[in-house]
């Protein structure tokens, strides 16, 4: 097929790659419809597919039980210097992991068409907006791209002739011998030999041997955020893993809310919450990235980058996530949930019982045992949804502005059972960044090889998206807000859904009550909330969030209580255990903060 493109420097990298990995032939995407639906028959005629009766325009791939998640132990920052990937990041000399992968990519794609895939970052045009080609093996890849990035023909008509974009190579790492085809096997490589490598001095992205979510649809975590965080540093913005959210009051006076999760803590319910609180209105905007730069005002402004949600299904019910449910009605691509007789999908905690026999996401045959508490799962706890983004009923008018929306509070959260409060707010930019450095979730018992109790930091939530040395990550926060004029600055707030009582059990409903605490984030923002200043920064009083049916006052005390004996152990944490990870790449004004808050605490 001849290049629908002039554009000189990647007609060679297409021809190069090709000659690399000896594809039976090579197909430039064109984002159509046709194209979608030609992606997936391959796949169903294969057996890696299956219509489901039950939603129109929707299918079911089972994963080969290997290649189920991001594989983080196979991620790499291969700067030149080890010492700009950092403590957090794995690292490979980019010339010796080259040499590796090269020989891994020879003859590759034999037996399979190789696909070329122009997609934008952003709506296409974007000033904001990046372009990335992908070049891939897999089907499922075009199909699932298709969904989450903006593809095709009109993003080479904006790269023109000399434009710049982001080459992203990927191959499953299964090449078929003649007349072979996947015949009902997800196509992978095994984990020894499986890359996602990242050249952040090149902008470039090899991923190698998954086909599986973000080790596979390269404009999400690799490009978005690792790549993008390192140009972010270099041209003056912030590429984060932070949702975006509309909310807007009774009178109809609307604000922008970004925040910061580690994975699998609930960013797509918070994304597409539904307020319990009357006349109050939240819409998506994103729900998973966020890319901000300071707009001529000096506020930041957000874009998506992403056009589709890729969301954990397993918990998403009617009653958890309604708009998740509706967005996922049609045209929607399932990853390891379980299949009903009667072609539909069910996971754990969908809502409702499952009806009668299932096949499971290994293709077993599964009938669910209440009894049975030891029972493997139907759906895989990690089973995804591909679904659009203009299918959300929630979505913001505006989502798609490519002056992106401006960006009045940021919000960081985990999961903490204990010590850190329902909500409280950084007294500035710095304590902000603060309180982002020291993002963590608890240790349950299902991760055996560390300490019950102890927390696991994810600074940021981009622990393992940030693409170059962390210290580093921090300082260029710190740089940022110098370089944002006080009043313009985003108001900084730490949440916490996941108080639990000594006896185990939930101290905030959570879902669409946290809208409560939106309220008064809003609130804040117009200086307007009901505050008192604490050691640990600026806290609601006790009756400036209307308590949900359950909630006690004394519960609510709780929630909101300074707990000033597990905060002295919490900084003492940050002190002995997390900042010594980043040596003299650690800011001063972070050690400032938490010289501040040791004294605070007393
Ligand atoms: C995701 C993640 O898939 O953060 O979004 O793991
Ligand atoms: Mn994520």
């Amino acid at each position: 097929m001849t290049a629908p493109t002039k554009h000189s420097k990647l007609v060679a990298w297409v021809n190069e790659i090709a000659e690399l990995v000896t594809p039976d032939k090579v197909v430039w995407c064109d984002g159509s419809q046709a194209e979608y639906d030609r992606m997936i028959q391959i796949n169903v005629d294969a057996g890696v597919a299956k219509p489901l009766a039950k939603r129109p325009n929707s299918h079911l791939y089972l994963s080969d039980p290997s290649d189920v998640a991001r594989v983080e132990n196979r991620t790499y920052i291969a700067s030149v210097k080890e010492e700009d990937a950092g403590p957090t990041n794995n690292w490979i000399d980019p010339n010796e992991l080259k040499a590796t992968m090269t020989e891994l990519y020879k003859g590759c794609m034999k037996g399979r068409t190789m696909y070329v895939i122009p997609f934008s970052m952003g709506p296409v045009g974007s000033p904001i907006a990046k372009i990335g080609i992908e070049i891939t093996d897999s089907e499922y890849v075009v199909a699932n791209m298709h969904i989450m990035t903006r593809v095709g023909t009109k993003v080479l008509e904006v790269l023109g002739d000399d434009g710049e974009f982001v080459p992203c190579l990927h191959s499953v790492g299964k090449p078929l011998a003649e007349g072979e085809t996947d015949n009902g096997l997800w196509p992978c490589a095994p984990l020894e030999s499986k890359y996602i490598a990242h050249f952040p001095e090149e902008r470039l992205i090899w991923s190698y041997g998954s086909g599986y979510g973000g080790n596979a649809l390269l404009g999400k975590k690799c490009l978005a955020l690792r790549i993008a965080s390192v140009q972010a540093r270099d041209e003056g913005w912030l590429a984060e893993h932070m949702l975006i959210l509309k909310i807007t009051n009774p009178e109809g006076k609307a604000k922008y809310i970004a925040a910061a999760f580690p994975s699998a803590c609930g960013k797509t319910n918070l994304a597409m919450l539904v307020p319990t609180i009357p006349g109050w209105k939240v819409e998506t905007v994103g729900d998973d990235i966020a890319w901000m730069k300071p707009g001529k005002d000096g506020k930041l402004y957000a874009i998506n980058p992403e056009a589709g949600f890729f969301g954990v299904a397993p918990g998403t019910s009617m009653e958890s996530n309604p708009n998740a449910m509706l967005s996922i009605e049609k045209d929607t691509i399932f990853t390891n949930v379980a299949l009903t007789e009667d072609g539909d999908v069910w996971w754990e905690d969908i809502g409702y019982d499952a009806p009668g026999k299932l096949i499971d996401w290994k293709g077993n045959e599964w009938m669910e045992d209440k009894g049975n508490k030891d029972q493997a799962p139907a759906a895989h706890p990690n089973a995804r949804f591909t679904a659009k983004a203009s299918n959300c009923p929630s979505i913001a008018p505006n989502w798609e502005d490519p002056a992106g929306v401006p960006i009045d509070a940021i919000l960081f959260g985990g999961r903490r059972p204990s010590t850190i409060p329902l909500i409280h707010q950084a007294t500035n930019w710095n304590h902000g960044v603060f309180m982002g450095s020291i993002v963590g979730s608890e240790i349950t018992a299902a991760a055996l090889d560390l300490k019950v109790g102890s927390i696991r930091r994810d600074p940021f939530a981009m622990l393992p998206f940030c693409g170059y040395n962390m210290g580093d990550y921090f300082a260029h926060w710190i740089k940022m807000g110098e370089n944002t004029p006080l009043e313009s600055q985003p108001k900084f707030f730490f949440v916490n859904w996941f108080r639990r009582t000594d006896d185990g059990a939930w101290l905030w409903p959570g879902y669409g009550e946290n809208s409560r605490v939106l309220k008064w984030v809003f609130e804040q923002c117009d200086g307007e909330g009901k505050s008192v200043e604490t050691p640990i920064g600026i806290m609601p009083t006790i009756d400036a969030i209307d308590r949900p049916e359950g909630v006690t006052e004394e519960d609510m005390a709780e929630l909101l209580k300074v707990d000033v004996e597990g905060w002295k152990k919490e900084i003492a944490d940050v002190r002995s255990e997390h900042y010594p990870k980043f040596g003299d790449k650690l800011p001063q004004a972070l050690k400032d903060e938490l010289e501040a808050i040791e004294k605070r605490l007393g």
